[in-house]
This record gives structure tokens, sequence and C-alpha cells, in this order.
């Protein structure tokens, strides 16, 4: 699958390329944003450059996220595990630097990957979150995503496209 650039209301998703990186790894080290994920430990440049290499082996999407007017990196989004046979990928690494939360970039970046799978052909998309992370929940509650399994850390979450 391809990973286009899309120019939205509020914001630009980029493909993300090599010299993103280092914005990406302190964005997923910054307070507010490492300790929502599974694996909360801090990230190195060179792990970030490892598990770059790994998602284009394996074809993922990854987009970084611009304010609309600017070049700065205020965080991520992906499609990964994107199985066309089975028309489904897995949705996530969405992160937004905590000084540009609340402004709708999040909501847009959901929006905008859920279009881009619809396009692509795929007919599904699944996620895993912490239930602590109450924010992230509220927003995929709000744009369509449904509980399939809760255990005592994390849920999965589906959302038909
Ligand atoms: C979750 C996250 C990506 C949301 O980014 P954002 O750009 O601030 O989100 P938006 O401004 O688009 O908000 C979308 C919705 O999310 C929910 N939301 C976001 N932040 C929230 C907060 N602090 N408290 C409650 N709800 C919140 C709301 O439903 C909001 O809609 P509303 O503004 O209409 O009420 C951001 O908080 C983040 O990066 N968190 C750390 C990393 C993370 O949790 N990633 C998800 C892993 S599954």
């Amino acid at each position: 699958m391809e990973t286009p650039n899309f120019l939205g209301g509020n914001i630009r998703l980029l493909q993300m390329r090599e010299r993103d990186l280092p914005a990406i790894c302190e964005c997923r080290n910054t307070g507010g944003v490492r300790e929502r994920f599974m694996d909360a430990e801090e990230v190195t440049e060179e792990s970030t450059r490892q598990w770059f290499e790994k998602c284009i082996e394996e074809g993922d999407c990854l987009w970084v996220i611009c304010p609309r007017d600017t070049e700065n990196i205020v965080g991520m989004v992906s499609l990964y595990g994107i199985d066309v046979a089975e028309s489904m990928a897995q949705f996530g690494r969405l992160m937004v630097l905590p000084e540009f939360q609340r402004f709708g970039y999040a909501r847009e970046a959901l929006a905008t990957v859920m279009g881009w799978a619809k396009y692509s052909g795929l007919d599904h998309l699944m996620l895993e979150v912490r239930n602590d992370n109450r924010p992230a929940i509220l927003l995929y509650e709000s744009t369509g995503w449904e509980t399939e399994v809760i255990e005592e850390e994390v849920r999965v979450m589906s959302r038909s496209l």
C-alpha cells in the first residue's frame, strides 16, 4: 500500500522519512506520550532507526503529523500489519506532542488514515489501547471504534470502514 502525503484542513500528513526519526524519537520519549504506550521504555535514536527499517521492510504506512502551514513535526500515525488478502490492518502509533494536543490534530489524522485505508481496499482496522488511556479511548469511541476484547491492561478495538 502506498503512503501518500495529505494536505488537510489543519494538518499535513507526510510520509515519514529517515531524516524525521530524531523528532519522532523525541516525541515518543516525551512525558505524557511515552507512558501511554504498552512498551513505556525510553527509545533511542538507534532503536528508532531499527524500528523504522523494519516497518519499511514490512510495508507499513508511516506518516508524520505537521500543523498545516509548518514543517514542524508534532506527532505521527501509522497503519501496520497490512493484510490486503484479509482487507485489514492495525492502526497505531498515534501520538501528538503535549503542547499540540487538543487542537483536533489526532482526530483529523485518524479520519484521513481511515479514509485512505478504505480507498485502498481495506474494510477493517484493529488497534490496541491501554485501558487507562481515557483520552485515546474517547477519541476512538467518538469515531466509531468498538471494543472487542478487554484484558487487564489493554483493550482491542475495531472499526469497519
Ligand atoms: C490521544 C492523543 C493522540 C490525542 O491527540 P489530540 O491531537 O490531542 O486529540 P484531538 O485534539 O484530535 O482530540 C480528539 C478527541 O480525543 C479526546 N481527547 C483528547 N485528549 C483528551 C483529554 N486530555 N481528555 C479527554 N479527552 C481527550 C476527546 O474526545 C477529543 O475530542 P474533543 O476535543 O471533541 O473532546 C494524544 O493525547 C496523545 O498523543 N497521547 C499520548 C499517546 C497516545 O495515547 N497515543 C494513543 C495510543 S493508542
